[in-house]
């Protein structure tokens, strides 16, 4: 791949904040930098979704997790989603990735915006920074996009149907941001850009600082100089979303197997008339189709079903890289024991009180499985000290051994 010239001053070389001792997230009653100096139970309750929230030096000492090389070589996969946001004289203009580093505009070009989405499904580093949100549900964790923009960039004036902390790690970006009623669009545009703004703060954010904006906040940051903001977003589904997927759900549970009397069956309409007006929907129709949807039903573990195996599907472009030449069962807890292990990155694993789900597939969770796979669950990680008390569980090494296979943990573990 051709090397960039270095036209400007490069971002330097990326290392985690020197304070991320653990890759973890602060206790709900304990202050952190990350938060102003609040506490997590403190944030929850005054600020999130509720009104925005600047932090300066939430991250003290913060560089960019990852340099610009390495953000221009990840925008460049063919799984790594990536958009370039042009500006000029009142246009917008969005290309979507991957994007040769040759097919980036300068870096000496003003005003443009490289926007990389995932960027911690692909780096630990990414992957650690946004462990330190973990005091919000993984349920609600999206991703970590990267911004890389040059001076003047920006992606416009607009608001977001999520919540957002948005962290500078290089450079200066000056944000402005209002909480105003209008929220129209101007049209024809390739993203959504507002077509009034009315800010009513404005600060301008340096590496470390952080700006948390819940849903619908108007906002707009400009690049002062190169500068890479990283944006640690909060998935909100729409009630039409949840609605759609809910019944797509409740259809798939019904299956399509003969055993299934119930969903086998077809309309039926033995007392059907013969008619005069035949384009007219028959009442009878509407009828009979109107007690079928009456009938349906569920219950909370229906809607626990759904919602685990839902928000743990991964998107669409992830691929998991199985290991080149995995080590059978016995190698594998052999290893386990001394290195611990790691979900991947990718890995999705929520749980519930009766079932655990894992990259979109929804398991019981049996008495045996519930000694260890929440802790899994909520560390990530299991140290090989911790492996060696479990590993009577025969059917724990052959499950966490399918998945090592499948590429959803790694051996070794970040403890
Ligand atoms: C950016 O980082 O350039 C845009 C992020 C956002 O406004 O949501
Ligand atoms: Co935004």
């Amino acid at each position: 791949m051709p090397k960039r010239p270095p036209e400007a001053t490069p971002i330097p070389d990326s290392s985690l904040r020197p304070n991320m001792h653990k890759p973890g997230a602060p206790l709900p009653d304990e202050p952190t930098p990350l938060l102003g100096n609040r506490t997590p139970r403190q944030f929850m309750r005054r600020y999130w979704q509720k009104k925005p929230l600047l932090i300066r030096q939430a991250f003290p000492g913060m560089k960019a997790p990852l340099s610009r090389d390495e953000l221009f070589e990840l925008a460049d996969l063919d799984d790594v989603e990536s958009r370039l946001i042009t500006h000029f004289r009142d246009t917008w203009n969005m290309e979507h990735g991957p994007f040769a580093s040759d097919e980036l505009p300068a870096v000496k070009k003003r005003e443009w915006t490289l926007l990389v989405q995932g960027v911690n499904l692909h780096d630990d580093r990414a992957a650690a920074l946004m462990n330190c949100f973990r005091f919000i549900p993984d349920a609600r964790l999206d991703d970590l996009m990267i911004s890389y923009a040059t001076d003047g960039g920006g992606v416009g004036p607009h608001f977001d149907s999520y919540d957002v902390f948005l962290l500078q790690v290089h450079g200066k970006r000056r944000w402005r941001f209002g909480a105003q009623r209008d929220l129209s669009l101007k049209p024809d545009m390739p993203l959504k850009v507002l077509q009034h703004f009315e800010p009513e703060e404005e600060w301008v954010l340096e590496p470390g600082d952080m700006l948390y904006l819940p849903p619908h906040i108007a906002h707009d940051g400009i690049a002062e100089g190169e500068c890479m903001t990283c944006s640690i977003g909060f998935r909100a589904p729409s009630t039409r979303e949840l609605t759609a997927q809910f019944l797509y759900h409740l259809a798939e549970r019904m299956g399509d197997t003969p055993a299934n009397a119930k969903a086998q069956a077809r309309y039926r309409d033995p007392q059907q008339e013969p008619v005069t007006k035949p384009a007219l929907l028959p009442q009878l129709l509407l009828d009979r189709v109107g007690s079928i949807l009456a009938d349906i039903k569920w219950t909370e573990k229906d809607i626990a079903a759904f919602l685990g195996s839902y928000l743990s599907e991964p998107k669409a472009n992830v691929v998991f890289d199985p290991p080149e030449r995995a080590l059978n069962q016995k190698k594998f807890v052999e290893r386990a024991k001394k290195a611990g292990l790691t979900l991947d990155r990718k890995t999705i694993l929520l749980y519930d009180k009766t079932s655990y789900f894992v990259n979109g597939e929804a398991e019981a969770l049996t008495a045996r499985a519930k000694k260890w796979l929440p802790e899994l669950a909520d560390a990530r990680c299991l140290e090989g000290k911790r492996f060696v008390t479990l590993t009577d569980d025969s059917s724990m090494t052959s499950l966490l051994h399918e998945w090592y296979c499948a590429g959803w943990i790694k051996l070794d573990s970040l403890i």
